[in-house]
């Protein structure tokens, strides 16, 4: 009997386990961990992992969340002393998930534009990047004008798709596409559905190594734009992650997350 009770356990625990791992489509997962919980506030981070090294999952080591983004903020929520929970979705669907308060903020490599300051607020830059051309290394692309009559992929809802159309009103006759996740359009890319895509620096630049059949070149004439922290609108935590973002960039610890994700070789 006593044996019979510990396999059916066995069994209910397997069956919990695995119900865990597979669960829903968005990631959840608990930050620092560690110490004893102590009924500490959990903040939800929304994110959009598709974005390597910023923030991505890297299925060969775990389900979790991991990259720049997630370290800066489980650095913050531990400073401050929240719990932290990451929520992954579309990045199309971040600004709406901070309209209707469905997370406390999200990190997501997002620039600050005019357009979403109507909706969010923005806490200082932490980074800034630059826009890239990607096409496959055999497609001769090397300069904008070389687009013309081309399929220029951009992700849904972020300003590469400004970015696009201004290029497609310069240079004329090109196609821009809207795909959810970046890793869509470096599919499409690598199958010849896409001619080009444009994809910030830094996330161009792991694509490129792991994928020596891609090409890109830097658009220069564009400058740069920086990623913030985004809330919703009057959040208190802005002023505090501020606090946070500055007292990491005196300390050391920002230098030390760039060097980590942005200059490994
Ligand atoms: N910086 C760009 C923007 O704000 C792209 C960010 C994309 N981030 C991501 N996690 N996919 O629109």
């Amino acid at each position: 009997m006593k044996i019979l009770k510990f396999a059916l356990s066995c069994v209910l625990t397997v069956g919990l386990l695995a119900a865990c791992g597979t669960g829903d489509e968005n990631k959840e997962q608990q930050g620092t961990g560690g110490e004893a919980p102590q009924e500490k506030v959990t903040l939800v981070m929304g994110t959009s992992a598709d974005y390597p090294p910023y923030e991505f999952i890297d299925t060969a080591v775990s389900d979790d969340i991991i990259g720049f983004d997630v370290d800066i903020a489980m650095y913050i929520a531990e400073q401050l002393g929240f719990e932290l929970k990451i929520q992954d979705m579309d990045f199309n669907g971040l600004i709406p998930a901070l309209t209707n308060n469905r997370v406390d903020f999200v990190l997501a490599g997002m620039t600050p534009t005019a357009d979403r300051l109507k909706n969010v607020d923005f806490s200082d830059i932490y980074y800034v990047a630059e826009q890239m051309i990607v096409s496959k290394a055999d497609s001769g692309l090397t300069s904008l004008e070389d687009l013309a009559g081309k399929k220029l992929g951009v992700q849904l809802g972020s300003i590469q798709v400004e970015l696009a159309n201004d290029i497609a009103d310069e240079v004329g006759d090109v196609e821009v596409l809207e795909r959810n996740k970046i890793t869509d359009l470096i599919q499409e890319l690598k199958s010849n559905r896409i001619h080009a895509a444009i994809i910030e620096d830094k996330v161009a630049e792991g694509h490129l190594k792991a994928n020596t059949d891609l090409a890109a070149f830097l658009i220069e004439e564009e400058g740069e734009a920086g990623s913030a922290i985004a809330f919703p609108k009057g959040s208190e935590l802005k002023d505090q992650f501020n606090e946070v973002l500055r007292e990491m960039i005196e300390n050391g610890e920002m230098e030390k997350l760039i060097i980590k994700w942005f200059r490994q070789e």
